[in-house]
């Protein structure tokens, strides 16, 4: 099978670490560029970290900066469970890898343009960057295969109790994406919080005894730690390498095609995903969402890719 051809965009970001990872790594899949936007961290913050994660596993892939706010202009950060840093909890090697002098949106445009084939975008952070690329290069739609994005939920959010992140820091931009006519798959909470980091996972981490499992362990230490802390959770949920997975193996996750539309305008409720898993609406399904992980699959697939990205001390 060919590999499929895939943009990483994404804000790391601890999870976005591994999904840039195993993204890299599986040779099911072909990462043609990364491009990082605003959300976990600073755009400034959260480029220096996907540089920094394609140095530590030896990645050579155009990175490119985009957006720094939200499409209505706003910024926040998630230093409560990412630190200060974006990606607190191990020492990672100062960057290697060049900074592509384009905008990440242009980036996108160029990489589709040039590639031969349809390309898959998996958006891992806010969907600013892909809201900006649909409406700036509409021609392009075609050569998208399809959006994979971690976002949203079918019940309850994260960032506020109905909005999950990446959601509620630019709705209006995940508007765009669910309108855009796309095949998309979204994997929101209901998925990515069966995608746990147990004890099991770590003593499995452990046992690899490589440069990068052990930077990889710091990093979801740290991560344990402040989900512990905020959410009471203390097997965080590694939410980002799920939509990358799917791509490898389609029955990683369980999805449904179901109506997914995000509230705008709720005054308690902005950046939720309203979800009509019963069809209450009577509106266009437009959206696969996963709801069902296999653990097991999951966890070999991305205990693999770090396994293949190790240089053994
Ligand atoms: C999402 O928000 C971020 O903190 C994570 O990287 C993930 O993309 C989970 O809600
Ligand atoms: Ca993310």
């Amino acid at each position: 099978m060919k590999p499929i051809p895939l943009i990483l965009d994404c804000d790391p970001g601890h999870d976005d670490a591994l999904a840039i990872i195993l993204a890299a790594k599986n040779p099911a899949l072909k990462l043609i560029g990364i491009t990082t936007v605003s959300g976990n961290g600073g755009i400034a913050k959260v480029t220096l970290n996907a540089r920094r994660i394609a140095t530590l596993v030896n990645l050579h892939v155009p990175i490119a900066e985009g957006a720094g706010k939200s499409i209505l202009g706003e910024v926040e950060e998630a230093t409560d469970i990412h630190g200060e840093s974006a990606l607190d909890g191990a020492e990672l090697p100062e960057p290697k890898v060049e900074l592509s002098k384009l905008h990440a949106v242009d980036l996108m445009a160029e990489l589709l343009r040039d590639s031969n084939e349809k390309v898959t975008i998996v958006a891992t952070g806010p969907l600013t960057n892909v809201a900006l690329f649909l409406k700036m290069y509409p021609a392009l739609k075609e050569k998208v295969n399809e959006i994979v994005f971690m976002g949203g939920s079918a019940t309850r959010g994260n960032r506020t109790p109905f909005a999950e992140f990446n959601i509620w820091m630019d709705p209006e931009a995940a508007d765009v994406v669910l309108r855009s006519g796309l095949p998309l798959t979204m994997c929101g909470l209901d998925v990515t919080h069966q995608a746990l980091v147990t004890k099991e996972i770590f003593a499995k981490l452990e046992s690899m005894g490589t440069s990068v499992s052990k930077t990889i362990i710091g990093l979801l230490k740290f991560f344990a730690k402040t989900y512990d802390e905020v959410f009471e959770m203390p097997d965080p949920p590694l939410h980002d390498p799920v939509a990358v997975a799917l791509l490898i193996d389609r029955s990683v996750v369980k999805c449904r095609k179901v109506n997914v539309q995000v509230e705008l305008t709720g005054t308690l409720t902005r950046g939720a995903t309203v979800v009509d898993l019963h069809d209450r609406f009577g509106a266009r399904a437009n959206c696969e969402v996963a709801l069902e992980l296999d653990f097991k699959r999951f966890w070999e697939l991305m205990l693999d890719a770090i396994a293949q990205s190790a240089i053994t001390k």
